[in-house]
């Protein structure tokens, strides 16, 4: 296996031989589910060929490829699909990381309720958690604090290439190109079967992305770099690379400094969500983790996942006073207005537990920085949504993103700083799934089927003038 700094090609994996990290408990998915109870089946009669299939269910699920043993007499008949666009009802993959109940409001990383990880845990042990299963003892979280601290600086080319972005650009767009670049620096990251890759690969991407993130900060800003202070904490060194200016020893703000590390926990993983499956899909091919970490942060800048806090902001903005509240929300009814943004989920249909949490921070926020001008048109859009039968029916509530943006602002991140701040977090939730996903012995490369609704074959007849 090649050395760390190796430009070497990947050794070729060898499926089903690879370990887990040191101290990872045995997996549920290291093993495939157990064969379905007898009578634990789905009678299924195909009013095709009036045969009838017995589908074993397991863990509240059938295989869909069981379903293709189900044919016609047709000879071009290659089995029955399941037809699932957005995935609204398929399990991609068995996970042992995160728990959610959505009709009950529950979040739990490795079976501890994120309340209580909120209340009591730092950000680097739930890092840990996620990844290995279990909170870390000290000396683990001694030797991985130590390890995240000393790969906190970039390559002095990374800064250079942020350098070269316009003074307007979006820091997500940053943020996705120089993790993808990454992977130019340590191309033997590429070998990801190799356990000790694969942990440094890990402690990079927790140790440098608030460095980019800061980086990409003060670009826009016109300010300096900060470098990272080993001597301070994750958060606060990446208060002290956002904020610091001449002080001779930063000292972030302590209400600031906690209520990021619960910002950061709360969006730290929440199971297979868009970019999840994006940094799933996309690692499925092999590839090296930075280009399937990229992938995650591409798909967390989009509007209706991670870059809704920042059109939260941009919404509120443009309602401009509780007296437009009302009328605003009826353009949202009547589809004029596009989506009440920071509102609904695909999962949560009673309430999402961290716009609970969330809340409470605003208001512990808010009571050290003054009340945000804007949290009484975001209250009063609260009070109507969950009031109005459009939004009760449709079982839409605050979700995550609705209050975060407020305290963001309130710390003076800029609105389109936001996502990157949501980034940040849920970095060690994209990490573990990367991993869980590789040393899954039924995973193999992502690559849905389709239903083709094209032309069927027809003869080539250019319309280009002859050649
Ligand atoms: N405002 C108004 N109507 C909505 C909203 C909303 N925010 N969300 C859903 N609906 C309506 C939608 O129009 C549809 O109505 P109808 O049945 O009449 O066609 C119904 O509710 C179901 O919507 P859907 O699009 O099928 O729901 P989904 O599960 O596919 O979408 C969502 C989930 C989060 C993308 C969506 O609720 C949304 O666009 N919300 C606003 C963006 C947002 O806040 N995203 C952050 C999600 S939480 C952070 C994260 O994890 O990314």
């Amino acid at each position: 296996m090649p050395k760390t700094g190796s430009s070497a090609p990947p050794a070729p994996p060898k499926k089903n031989n690879a370990k887990p990290a040191p101290g990872t408990p045995a997996r549920a998915s290291a093993k495939p589910p157990a064969a379905a109870p007898s009578g634990s089946a789905l009678e299924i009669k195909d009013t095709r060929t009036s045969k009838t299939y017995n589908v074993p269910v397991a863990d509240g699920a059938i295989r869909a490829t069981e379903l293709k043993k189900i044919r016609t007499n047709d000879p071009d008949d290659t089995g029955l699909m399941s037809y699932d666009p957005a995935f609204l009802n398929t399990a991609s993959c068995r996970s042992a990381i995160t728990f959610i109940d959505g009709d009950k409001g529950i979040l739990r990383y490795r079976g501890y309720p994120i309340e209580q990880l909120a209340e009591n845990a730092t950000f680097l042990e739930v890092a840990w958690l996620l990844r290995h299963g279990e909170l870390p003892t000290q000396p683990e979280y001694d030797q991985f604090i130590h390890e995240i601290t000393f790969h906190t600086y970039v390559h002095e080319n990374m800064r250079k290439f942020l350098e070269g972005f316009r003074y307007d650009a979006h820091p997500m767009a940053m943020l996705n190109s120089s993790v993808a670049g990454l992977a130019a620096f340590y191309p033997s990251a590429r070998n990801i079967f190799d356990e000790t890759e694969r942990n440094i690969s890990i402690i990079r991407l927790l140790a440098k992305t608030p460095t980019i993130a800061a980086f990409s900060y003060r670009h826009v800003k016109g300010l300096p770099f900060v470098y990272p202070d080993n001597r301070l904490s994750y958060v606060e060194n990446f208060l002290s690379m956002i904020a610091r200016m001449s002080e001779s020893k930063y000292e972030a703000n302590p209400v600031f400094a906690r209520a990021l590390e619960i910002l950061f926990i709360l969006h730290a993983d929440h199971e297979q969500n868009c970019s999840t499956s994006a940094v799933r899909g996309v690692g499925s091919s092999h590839v090296d983790p930075f280009s399937a970490i990229s992938a995650g942060v591409a798909a967390l800048f989009g509007p209706l996942h991670g870059g809704a806090n920042e059109q939260v902001l941009r919404m509120i903005s443009e309602i401009g006073s509780v007296k437009n509240v009302p009328k605003f929300i009826e353009t949202v009814k009547s589809g004029e207005g596009g989506r009440l943004m920071g509102f609904g989920h695909r999962v949560y249909k009673s309430y999402d537990p961290r716009a609970k949490i969330v809340k409470k921070l605003a208001d512990e926020i808010f009571k050290v920085v003054g009340v945000d001008k804007d949290l009484e048109i975001a209250l009063e859009l609260e009070r109507i949504a969950l009031s109005d039968d459009y939004f009760t029916s449709r079982k839409l509530y605050p979700n995550v993103d609705f209050y975060t943006g407020l305290i963001y602002r309130s710390m003076a991140f800029p609105t389109d700083f936001f996502t990157v701040l949501f980034a940040i977090g849920r970095m060690p939730g994209w990490l573990a799934q990367w991993e869980e996903m590789l040393l899954d012995k039924e995973q193999k490369i992502s690559r849905p089927r389709q239903v083709y609704t094209g032309l069927p074959e027809r003869p080539f007849r250019s319309k280009l003038k002859a050649k």
